[in-house]
């Protein structure tokens, strides 16, 4: 890979991708954000970095702009269940016509194309542990938070679709929650939520009862799997990529509070008291990991006390 596209490069994720690639050696990395969640100051300030600011969906020439490119690593979307419920349509159209236009133009330039799905495609489905084939429980429709695990349910059915007929070379990876350097706390992300209420001694808000597990997966891992895919090539595939290791929300807190030594109190807020009566949760969400780590050999290396005192540190640097 000498010439990568980053879509969405400026969020979290993205950003951290985008340096990974710079250190290894590429040779450009077209970057194409909006900065609606991202920011500039993510990225650091080198020639290789080709940045186009501007909505995906408003670029009428998406193709030629990909041309000569080797790789896409399409991330922008609308991420973050408070963002999604206070952006619902928005989110959705960046989902699904953005996704699109990033397939039309990588087909049209023979570009391989590797998108970030989501671990909220399961829903509330209750088996013990979620493989690529899990059926999905998705709640109704007046469950709004919805919309964002089927627009990405809608994205993972045009690549297959498209990887059927010949025309792209996808890979698909679901995503469970992703911490690390850069992650911002504004659109409901829990763990920065938590850490920077901890490092102000501020109350620590638990929605629901806390007693929903969740794991956790480092950036640097999650990157490390993304750069391995792009080079195995097996297109048409899809990859959880996750962390086993479960925590529940009460015990992410206290240890936290404990990692950063910090004066804060845990509180407790309704799911519906935050969101209103269209949102619901799943009590667990935890991956089956066995095919990402088969296909690349490669296994999550960070537990969930390293990472948080990680984020501690870079947050207390912030
Ligand atoms: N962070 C996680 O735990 C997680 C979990 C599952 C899936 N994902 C997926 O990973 C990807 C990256 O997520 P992230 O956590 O880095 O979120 P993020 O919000 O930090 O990154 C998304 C980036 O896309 C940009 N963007 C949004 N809409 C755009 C548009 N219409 N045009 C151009 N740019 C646009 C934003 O400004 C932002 O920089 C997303 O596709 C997300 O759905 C993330």
């Amino acid at each position: 890979m000498n010439k990568v596209i980053v879509t969405g490069g400026a969020g979290f994720i993205g950003s951290n991708l985008v340096r990974r690639l710079i250190a290894d050696g590429v040779d450009e990395v077209l970057i194409i954000d909006d900065f609606s969640t991202g920011k500039e100051e993510n990225l650091d300030d080198s020639p290789k970095i080709n940045l186009v600011k501007s909505k995906l969906e408003d670029i009428n020439n998406l193709h030629s702009m990909f041309e000569g490119y080797d790789f896409c690593f399409h991330l922008a979307a609308g991420v973050g269940v408070q963002y999604i419920m206070e952006n619902l349509s928005d989110s959705l159209l960046t989902n699904i016509q953005g996704t699109h236009i990033v397939f039309e133009a990588c087909k049209k330039n023979n570009i391989p194309v590797l998108i970030t799905s989501t671990s909220e495609i399961y829903g509330t489905s209750q088996e013990e542990s979620w493989d690529e084939e899990t059926k999905s429980l998705i709640g109704p429709t007046t469950k709004l938070r919805w919309s964002y695990a089927v627009s990405k349910m809608i994205d993972e059915f045009l690549a297959l679709s498209e990887f059927e007929a010949g025309n792209l070379n996808p890979i698909i990876v679901r995503l469970f929650n992703t911490i690390g350097p850069n992650q911002v706390s504004e659109y409901g992300m829990v763990v920065p939520k938590f850490v920077e209420s901890a490092l102000k001694n501020e109350n620590i808000i638990i929605h629901g009862d806390g007693n929903q597990t969740r794991s956790f997966t480092w950036v640097g891992d999650v990157i490390n799997y993304f750069i391995k895919l792009s080079e195995l090539k097996n297109y048409g595939e899809i990859y959880n990529i996750g962390q086993t290791e479960e925590i529940s929300i009460k015990d992410l807190a206290q240890l936290v509070i404990d990692t950063a030594n910090s004066n804060s109190e845990v509180k407790f807020k309704s799911h519906k008291d935050v969101f209103g009566d269209k949102f619901e949760d799943p009590s667990r969400r935890t991956p089956n990991i066995d095919k990402i780590i088969k296909a690349t050999g490669i296994k999550p290396s960070y537990d969930i006390k390293t990472m948080i005192k990680e984020i501690v540190e870079f947050k207390r640097q912030d």
